[in-house]
């Protein structure tokens, strides 16, 4: 066993883990904080993303005994850090990805928003291509990642206070199937 300090969602903590833990491991079985996915394991998927000082890591890989000291930012502690900083609702980029139905299972998505939140914490207005790069270590087998990128850019257009509307689930269909939209 091994015995260290963390900061995790801005709670000083104390933890007591197997030497061999990884962060991921340490999260879901010692905090209960079972957001963080555990998908492949290895290194793949991207599931299990967190932030470490504000960074995307894979807790998959990331030894838990390293961050001692360090502060980890789970999907748990977005909403309650967005709130403590005087905002109201949900963080914008869960927002975002909840008004342009960004998600199905949901498996792939507290990855999905930390990497997204924290591309946005380092470059507020990102090009299609930027968000592509900054997501593409996070896999989703349900979306086909089209929605998932409008959501990043609805969240930066509600920033600068000319969000558009989503388009319908309808007229997203009918497009693809190149047809209009029936009333
Ligand atoms: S669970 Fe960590 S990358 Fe897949
Ligand atoms: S919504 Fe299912 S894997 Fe992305």
């Amino acid at each position: 066993m091994v015995e260290y300090r963390l900061e995790v969602n801005g709670d000083p903590l104390e933890v007591s883990a197997p030497d061999h833990w990884t962060l991921l491991e340490v999260l879901r079985y010692r905090l209960g904080l079972t957001g963080s996915k555990q998908g492949c394991d290895k290194g793949d998927c991207g599931a299990c993303t967190v932030l470490l000082d504000g960074k995307p890591v894979l807790a998959c890989l990331t030894l838990g005994a390293t961050v001692q000291g360090r502060s980890v930012t789970t999907i748990e502690g977005l909403l309650p850090a967005h709130r403590r900083a005087g905002g109201q609702g949900a963080d914008p980029i869960q927002e975002a990805f909840d008004r342009c139905g960004a998600l199905q299972c949901g498996f792939c998505q507290p990855g999905m928003m930390l990497s997204a939140r924290a591309l946005l914490n380092r470059c507020p207005q990102p090009t299609r291509d930027q968000i592509r790069d900054a997501l593409s270590g996070n896999l989703c087998r349900c979306t086909g990642y089209t929605q998932i990128f409008e959501a990043v850019e609805s969240c930066v257009a509600h920033s600068l206070g000319v969000a558009t509307e989503p388009r319908s689930w309808e007229a997203q269909l009918a497009e693809r199937r190149g047809k209009p939209v029936t009333p």
